[in-house]
């Protein structure tokens, strides 16, 4: 039975991430033909993480930041001993179509219609294992900290991270362009309305860190190992694994 939780994420009436529900509310159908085409590698990279449950041998509870549709989540799951799924996403669109996506499976689920930083940061629930795809590289390098360790201080196995991540030595700009020329040529199912949509939203929003930086910062905030567990084929999206 799927459970849906409309929270008011800001009950003063200020928004944390304002900019970033405007957009993806916008954005959410040509980043769902990304997803359905799977160019962002979403299949292989939800391998590596059914993998990573696969080796759970006790029920764990699985928290999903920003977890739009739910669908690398709900094949993850599958044949694992999940006992609880946690999903939040700022999106409505996104948390209507994980509810669609989850409904019937074998474990608990609860929806929250919420923004993650405020959510991790006011009211923290433990959980085994946390996940996290394509979605923490719009916070600035602080606010990625404070948030890693709140995730640290509330997760008892591990947390795993898909992110855009840039090389070592490579700026921002050199990494949207590498990025974009790498992606655009497979976005052959967008329209170029979509297109302009989802670059702009690239060349706006997004504030990858280097791979290093990654590792670094779940080091820094609290967690005993980081590694790098998996990277698509055109090497702009990397899959980070942090162990409590
Ligand atoms: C690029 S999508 C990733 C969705 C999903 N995790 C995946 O891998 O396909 C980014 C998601 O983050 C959500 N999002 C962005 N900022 C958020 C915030 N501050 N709180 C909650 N969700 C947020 C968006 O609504 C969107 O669903």
């Amino acid at each position: 039975m799927v459970s849906i939780h409309i929270h008011q994420f800001a009950p003063e009436g200020t928004l944390v991430d304002e900019h970033a529900m405007v957009q993806f509310q916008k954005q959410w159908t040509a980043y769902q033909k990304l997803v359905d085409s799977d160019v962002l590698a979403h299949r292989a990279a939800g391998a590596v993480l059914r993998a990573a449950l696969m080796d759970e041998t006790e029920p764990f509870s699985f928290l999903d930041i920003a977890c739009g549709d739910a669908s690398l989540a709900r094949r993850a799951l599958e044949g694992t001993k999940v006992a609880h799924y946690h999903g939040i996403d700022l999106a409505e669109p996104a948390i209507e179509l994980a509810a669609r996506m989850l409904d019937g499976v074998p474990y608990e689920v609860d929806l929250d219609h919420a923004d993650f930083v405020a959510s991790l940061r006011d009211r923290p629930e433990p959980v085994d294992i946390a996940w996290c795809g394509l979605s923490l590289h719009h916070l600035v390098t602080a606010d990625k900290l404070t948030l890693l360790r709140e995730i640290h201080d509330t997760t008892s196995d591990f947390l795993m991270l898909y992110e855009p991540a840039r090389h070592d030595g490579e700026d921002r700009d050199a990494f949207v362009r590498r990025f974009l020329a790498a992606q655009e040529p497979l976005w052959t199912t967008l329209t170029l309305e979509e297109i302009g949509q989802i670059e702009h939203h690239i060349r706006t929003c997004d504030l990858p860190e280097t791979v290093s930086g990654w590792l670094d910062l779940g080091r820094e905030a609290g967690f005993s190992s980081a590694k790098t567990v998996f990277a698509d084929p055109t090497d702009g999206l990397v899959m980070f694994r942090y162990d409590v």
